[in-house]
C-alpha cells in the first residue's frame, strides 16, 4: 500500500442494511443495529491510515419517506450509537462533525448530537462528519438563498461570485472535496449525497453490503483508488511529466 496517496478525504455511502437482515430473515432494523460495528471500523481504519477526513451518509433526506417504525428506530440508535461511542472518539482524537437538517431531527436527537460535538470539539485526528437529514440539492438550494440575500441587501456583487465563494456558503465549507467515495451494496448511484463536492471523486462501488464492511474491505478500496490515474482533464503523458 502507498501510504503517500492516502486521500485526505473519503466519503461512504453506507448502503445494504436492510438486504443484509432480510438474508437472515430479519429485521431491517438488525442491519440498521449491525452497520454500527462497521462504522466503528471505518473509522478507526481512517485514523490508522492519516485520512484528516471520513464523511458517512447516516440519512438522506428522503429517507424521512421510509416507514415510521423505521424511522423512529433509526433515530433511537443514533441516539444510542452517540452516547455509546463518545467516549471512543475522545480517546482516539475523532473530531465529531455533522451536516444536513438537523432542526428536522427529534430534539433529543439534536441535543445528544451537539454535546458529542462539543465534547470532540478540542481533537485534532480525524474530522467524522455524519451527513443526517442529508439532502445535496437542498444544500445547494440554500446556499443560493443565503447567497441571493446578500446580493439582495447590496452586500456583495453578482459578478463577485466564483467557485470559492459559492463553495463557502456549502455545508462542507472548509472540508476538502472528497477523493474517493465509497458506496456499499452493488448500488451505484449517488442519491443526493456531495453533488457539488463530487465533481472530480473517484467512485468505488463494493458488492459487500455495509454491516459486513470490514477494515479489509476498506483496504482493497484504498488499492483500487491508489490504482486510478487522476487527470482532471489534462492527459495521462502531461502528468508524467
Ligand atoms: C442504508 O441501508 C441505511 C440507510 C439508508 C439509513 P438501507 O436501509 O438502505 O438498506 P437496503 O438498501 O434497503 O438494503
Ligand atoms: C442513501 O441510501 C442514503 C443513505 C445511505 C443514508 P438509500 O438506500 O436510501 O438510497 P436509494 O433510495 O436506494 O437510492
Ligand atoms: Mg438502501
Amino acid at each position: 500500500m502507498d501510504n503517500l496517496k492516502v486521500p485526505r478525504h473519503i466519503a461512504i455511502i453506507m448502503d445494504g442494511n436492510g438486504r443484509w437482515a432480510k438474508k437472515f430473515g430479519l429485521n431491517r432494523i438488525y442491519g440498521h443495529k449491525n452497520g454500527v460495528k462497521s462504522v466503528r471500523e471505518a473509522v478507526e481504519f481512517c485514523g490508522e491510515k492519516g485520512v484528516e477526513f471520513l464523511t458517512l451518509y447516516a440519512f438522506s433526506t428522503e429517507n424521512w419517506n421510509r416507514p415510521s417504525e423505521e424511522v423512529n428506530a433509526l433515530m433511537e440508535l443514533l441516539v444510542d450509537s452517540i452516547i455509546k461511542e463518545t467516549p471512543d472518539l475522545n480517546k482516539n482524537n475523532v473530531r465529531l462533525n455533522a451536516i444536513g437538517n438537523l432542526h428536522t431531527f427529534p430534539e433529543n436527537v439534536c441535543t445528544k448530537l451537539n454535546q458529542a460535538i462539543v465534547s470532540t470539539s478540542n481533537n485534532t485526528g480525524l474530522t467524522l462528519t455524519l451527513a443526517l437529514a442529508y439532502g445535496s440539492r437542498l444544500e445547494i438550494v440554500e446556499a443560493v438563498k443565503q447567497i441571493a440575500r446578500k446580493a439582495a441587501e447590496k452586500e456583495i456583487e453578482p459578478e463577485s461570485i466564483n467557485e470559492k465563494f459559492f463553495e463557502s456558503y456549502l455545508a462542507t465549507s472548509g472540508i476538502p472535496d472528497p477523493e474517493l467515495i465509497i458506496r456499499t451494496s452493488g448500488e451505484q448511484r449517488l442519491s443526493n449525497f456531495l453533488l457539488w463536492q463530487a465533481a472530480y471523486s473517484e467512485f468505488y462501488f463494493p458488492t459487500v453490503l455495509w454491516p459486513d464492511f470490514r477494515k479489509k474491505n476498506f483496504e482493497e478500496a484504498l488499492k483500487e483508488y491508489q490504482k486510478r490515474e487522476r487527470r482532471f482533464g489534462k492527459t495521462s503523458e502531461q502528468l508524467k511529466q
